[in-house]
């Protein structure tokens, strides 16, 4: 299964995409995460080391072989993921799509190419959980990259402009066949807020999946750049993951 993460900047995506990727895995699955941010930062999430994620370059294009099918990968994506991978705590695999080295360089097809790729291949590997940390633009949707996700979970904070965000996606999503989309609430603080959002899913066919309540233990944790789950594993917004990662049918 992948599962991609889009949603507003600043909604919650790399964090609810880690904290559920290192759950996942404590729970036996395999799990490959993907930074599909050109201005990554899963691995901080994740709790791969600085010394290590600075050295983590991305996919290089000569991985990828670009058809009229769509881009593939030149080697078995478990050989890409030696080479240019990495093992983050839990035994969450790590791969980065990779950003510009300098100011001027030029657009990033080859480094979306490089995501699609990956998912691709990944579709041939069912047992393997697929969690992929998309950057805030739709470009992924524009671009059709997310068309090799199974599901896409829409991170929507409650405010209306992040709503105004979760829609536009939404309705973009909806025209990718193979992709199915969910919603899920984070830095939820009180009850108007549940309110809101059951409103607005209920207004344009949403669905949301679960609701993860604002945390000053994820605050916290992201101010001195640890990962939640080693700070706070058994803290409220964990907990709601956990949920999350249950309706999601990922086996607990
Ligand atoms: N449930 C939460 N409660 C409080 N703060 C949160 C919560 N989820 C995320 N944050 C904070 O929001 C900010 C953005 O989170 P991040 O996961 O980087 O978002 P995105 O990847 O969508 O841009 C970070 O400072 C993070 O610590
Ligand atoms: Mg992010």
């Amino acid at each position: 299964m992948r599962i991609a993460f889009a949603g507003k900047g600043g909604a919650g995506k790399t964090t609810l995409a880690a904290t559920l990727a290192r759950l996942a895995a404590r729970r036996g699955s395999a799990v490959v995460a993907i930074d599909a941010d050109s201005n990554p930062n899963l691995a901080a999430a994740l709790g791969v080391g600085p010394s290590i994620a600075a050295g983590l370059s991305g996919i290089p294009s000569t991985a990828v072989s670009r058809k009229l099918t769509g881009p593939c990968l030149t080697a078995s994506v478990d050989d890409v993921l030696a080479a240019h991978g990495t093992v983050a705590p839990d035994g969450v695999r790590l791969l980065l799509m990779g950003g510009p080295a300098h100011a001027g360089e030029g657009c990033l097809c080859s480094a979306h190419a490089a995501v699609s790729a990956v998912l691709a291949d990944l579709g041939e590997s069912p047992d393997t959980l697929a969690i992929i940390d998309l950057e805030a633009s739709p470009e992924h949707l524009s671009r059709g990259t997310a068309r090799f996700a199974d599901l896409l979970v829409l991170v929507t904070e409650p405010y209306y402009r992040s709503l105004e965000a979760t829609r536009r996606l939404a309705d973009l999503s909806a025209e990718l066949p193979s992709t199915r989309s969910v919603v899920v609430v984070n830095k939820v603080r009180s009850a108007a807020d549940s309110e809101a959002v059951a409103e607005f899913c209920h207004r344009h066919r949403l669905t949301s999946i679960g609701e993860v309540p604002f945390s000053d233990a994820v605050v916290d944790a992201d101010r001195v750049g640890r990962p939640l789950l080693d700070t706070d594993g058994n803290g409220s917004a964990v907990a709601a993951v956990a949920g999350v990662l249950q309706s999601l049918g990922v086996p607990a």
